[in-house]
């Protein structure tokens, strides 16, 4: 069988960094995060091929290996027991694995054409934990709007999965993404998380610190309060980029026009327009505002780098017919 599926990527508001079970894929810290509109992940899958291995294309070229061999450890999840040869073809209209998030819509798309075409359908929330596996922010893309990632008590991690907070139409923001590098980044957030858990000598203050964040965060959407949201996904980028900077080797995603965006969110700020920064596992800086101050916004961060793209607060995955 064969089926289509197309999802949004999300940004975290409070950070998701670290596990606690590495092979099951289960996160040391809760979080909450924001779908975004616009960009997606369209992944179809052939269920039973008449082929000698996996084909897995990915953008329009055959997959590197290492990626390829994550998708086939995927699929291996969905049957308990052996599988045919499957087609898995995935388009990204947006940069892929720079920190923009493609990792969360790509195996959120891929859990659902694959779950569909397998003849396997999976409640969402079982859905969520499934996609959980192949990359943990993909949990959260399942659903639009507002996402809240438990961290979930089960062992075999079945109740860690997203849980919906807030609807799409819930609150009207935009995140406007200044995009400093749209190349791939030096190191992926599995190496990334398992160094940081090693060698950061502040790794269990990240730990111990992050649920009250979350709480706080929660709050501030249920309010519709900005300002509020805005502190404390700020509060939560600089303490996971805290402690990855504090890795040993060092993991730096920022470049200096990061920096330059965040002194243009500062000045921003220094006028009274209301906006707010994150970062994540790549140089690109997002920026949530008001839908009004959209404009400000762009036209500021457009003054630092040529590629600015505005986005809405996004719905859910779904199949296409
Ligand atoms: O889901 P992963 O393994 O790509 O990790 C995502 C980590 C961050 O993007 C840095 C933070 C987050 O919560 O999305």
């Amino acid at each position: 069988m064969r089926a289509t599926a197309v999802a949004h990527p999300n940004i975290a508001v409070v950070k998701y960094w670290g596990k606690r079970d590495a092979a099951r894929n289960l996160p040391a810290v809760p979080s909450l995060s924001v779908t975004l509109s616009r960009f997606t992940t369209t992944t179809t899958v052939e269920w039973g091929v008449d082929a000698p291995a996996d084909d897995v294309q990915l953008n329009g070229a055959p997959a590197a290996p290492a990626a390829a061999e994550k998708v086939a450890r995927f699929l291996d999840l969905i049957t308990n027991g052996p599988r045919p040869r499957c087609r898995v073809v995935s388009v990204n209209d947006f940069p892929t694995g720079a920190g923009l998030a493609s990792s969360s819509s790509g195996f959120a798309a891929l859990a659902l054409a694959a779950t569909t075409a397998a003849g396997a359908p999976r409640a969402p929330e079982a859905l969520s934990a499934l996609a959980r596996q192949g990359s943990g922010s993909a949990c959260r893309s399942l659903w639009g709007g507002w996402v809240e990632w438990r961290l979930g008590v089960a062992e075999d991690g079945g109740d860690s999965h997203g849980t919906p907070l807030a609807p799409p139409a819930h609150w009207d923001i935009r995140v406007v993404v200044a995009i400093v590098d749209g190349g791939a980044k030096k190191v992926g957030s599995t190496a990334g998380m398992g160094a940081t858990q090693r060698t950061c000598p502040f790794y269990d203050r990240w730990v111990e610190t992050a649920p009250a964040d979350v709480a706080e965060g929660r709050r501030a959407i249920l309010a519709r309060d900005l300002e509020r949201l805005g502190r404390v996904m700020e509060w939560s980028t600089l303490k996971m980029h805290a402690t990855m900077l504090t890795t040993e080797p060092s993991v730096r995603y920022w470049q200096a026009d990061s920096l330059r965006v965040l002194d243009a969110v500062d000045a921003l700020r220094a006028r009274g327009v209301g906006a707010w920064w994150t970062m994540d596992a790549g140089p690109n800086v997002k920026v949530l505002c008001a839908a009004a101050d959209a404009p400000a916004v762009e036209a500021a961060l457009r003054a630092v780098v040529p590629r600015v793209e505005t986005l809405g607060v996004g719905g859910d995955a779904r199949l296409l017919a």
